[in-house]
């Protein structure tokens, strides 16, 4: 009994450090940051060739390289839902164990407008679609503005949405470059397959897997090319949340996209 109390109330404690953003167990002996961080963390092989359009790169031998199996599996997919299939098969990137849902898709394929957001939250990975929470909300608000909608019955005024990552980060983090690195040749495959007019990049990791580059505050509202399309990097809806005043240039953005749309 004294034992059920004592794994309940330490049970209590750890779900508690887990809400408070505790993401790593403590060892046993303390652990020298300082050495760690001089240390070069192990990176796949062929994560330098995974920048768009370069060429790729195998692993040294006998070394599973996820970035190559990824690209392989990609290549595998002739449409979206062997894509789908594919990417959810794919075993080499850990977020998978730590995620319910796998979020692949949501809105019209056939769109001329494709956004690609970062990875799913909380409400998202619940749900397994992209963008239901806040953040989504916001989303659909800002492209209704303009005439496009998720829902959209016909494809000329629709959306289509995924993200970098199909499994939610642990506690929200940042995905990491190991993380968009191994993804990208899923998400390429998938602007491949789905063939979008243009392309929204919502917000830095967006920038980062598909120019290769972050500074959303510099790139925003500045046509950008990606994969022979057009693309509009633009604040992402999260930080819109936080940071209002920035709406207007998401606006003058949302209205540089319509433009395009009607030539
Ligand atoms: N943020 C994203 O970038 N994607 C989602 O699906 C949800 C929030």
């Amino acid at each position: 009994m004294e034992s059920d109390i004592a794994y309940h109330t330490a049970l209590d404690w750890l779900a508690w450090q887990v809400e408070l953003g505790a993401d790593e167990a403590i060892a046993e002996t303390p652990v020298d940051r300082f050495v760690a961080a001089a240390e070069p963390v192990a990176a796949p092989a062929s994560m330098a060739a995974a920048a768009p359009g370069a060429p790729p790169v195998a692993g040294p031998a006998g070394e599973v390289d996820p970035v190559v199996e990824a690209r392989k599996a990609a290549l595998r997919a002739g449409d979206l839902g062997q894509l789908a299939t594919e990417m959810e098969g794919f075993a080499h990137c850990d977020l998978r164990h730590g995620a319910r849902n796998f979020v692949f898709c949501d809105g019209d394929p056939a769109a001329r407008v494709m956004i690609v957001g970062e990875a799913p939250g909380r409400e998202e990975d619940m749900q397994g679609k992209p963008f239901v929470g806040r953040a989504g909300q916001l989303l659909d608000r800002m492209f209704d503005s303009i005439g496009l909608a998720r829902t959209a019955a016909e494809a000329r005024k629709a959306l289509y949405i995924t993200n970098i990552l199909p499994w939610r980060p642990p506690q929200n983090r940042d995905p990491s470059p190991v993380e968009i690195a191994m993804m990208l040749p899923f998400v390429q495959r998938h602007i491949k397959l789905a063939a979008p007019d243009l392309l929204i990049l919502m917000g830095n990791v967006s920038c980062d897997g598909l120019l290769g580059r972050r500074g959303i505050t510099r790139l925003r509202g500045n046509w950008q090319e990606v994969m022979q399309r057009p693309a509009m990097p633009m604040f992402h809806p999260a930080f819109l949340l936080r940071q209002p005043v920035r709406k207007r240039e998401a606006w003058a953005d949302l209205l540089a996209v319509q433009a395009r749309l009607r030539t």
